[in-house]
């Protein structure tokens, strides 16, 4: 893995957008994206940049289960707003979280990736150490799957909800399996809050307890993080 750490947030986020620009030059097509707060400046400074993703295809990690594209708080609604509506994709993928027939929706999620293999997939982390909604204790042998959200994760993530109890239980989510296919990750993480399950992912075992250690196995990974998020690191 090669580590990068920079002095905020803003600087980081430019360095990820350069690796972005990078692939583009190397003729990479598919981009596996994430959502979450991290992402949110690279995003903003891809949008307020020249850069071209109208000949590219996205491919996004994960949706909550039940909620419907324009539902505020769904993943498809979030990437609509902080990047596709002002920089537009040739195509655009996400798993439906409406498809109430989960095995359907996940072989059709899995047909999407195939035949799109990802050139590039952005990552962010959990503090809990997932990637993806793939939670501790992960099968790294996983593709697209139907899972249950850990209770670290919608404690996280009530934040963007009225409350705990609205945020959904369960997520269409890559695999780690699916995530280790691409060609190059490039994965962010900000603040101290990720410290712990930085360190574990860049210098522990690997361990479906921490399903970010699955890229230890990963040939291509670039881990940019901020000061706060690098703090554990040896
Ligand atoms: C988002 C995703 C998650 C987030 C992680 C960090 O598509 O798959 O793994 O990257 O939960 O979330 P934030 O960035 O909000 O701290």
């Amino acid at each position: 893995m090669n580590v990068l750490v920079f002095d905020t947030i803003q600087e980081a986020s430019q360095k990820a957008f350069e690796v972005f620009q990078e692939a583009l030059a190397n003729n990479a097509k598919v981009f596996g994206l994430a959502t979450g707060s991290t992402p949110e400046a690279l995003y903003e400074i891809m949008v307020n940049s020249d850069i071209d993703f109208t000949d590219s295809i996205s491919v996004n990690l994960d949706e909550y289960y039940g909620l419907a594209g324009d539902h505020a708080q769904s993943y498809n609604y979030f990437m609509n707003e902080h990047l596709f509506n002002k920089k537009p994709f040739k195509a655009n993928y996400l798993p439906d979280g409406t498809n109430t027939d989960s095995d359907a929706e996940v072989e059709r999620y899995n047909k999407i990736l195939a035949a799109n293999p990802v050139d590039l997939q952005l990552l962010g982390i959990g503090g809990n150490g997932h990637i993806g909604f793939n939670e501790p204790g992960t099968d790294f042998n996983g593709h697209t799957q139907l899972v249950d959200l850990a209770p670290s994760t919608i404690e996280a993530n009530k934040r963007f909800f009225a409350s705990a109890e609205d945020v959904p239980s369960k997520a269409y989510s890559m695999g780690i399996a699916s995530i280790l296919e691409s060609k190059q990750i490039l994965l962010l993480a900000f603040g101290e809050g990720k410290a712990e399950a930085v360190k574990g992912m860049v210098e522990g075992p690997v361990t479906n307890e921490l399903p970010a250690s699955a890229l230890q196995n990963h040939d291509n990974v670039t881990v940019i993080v901020d000061k706060a998020a690098a703090s554990l690191l040896s």
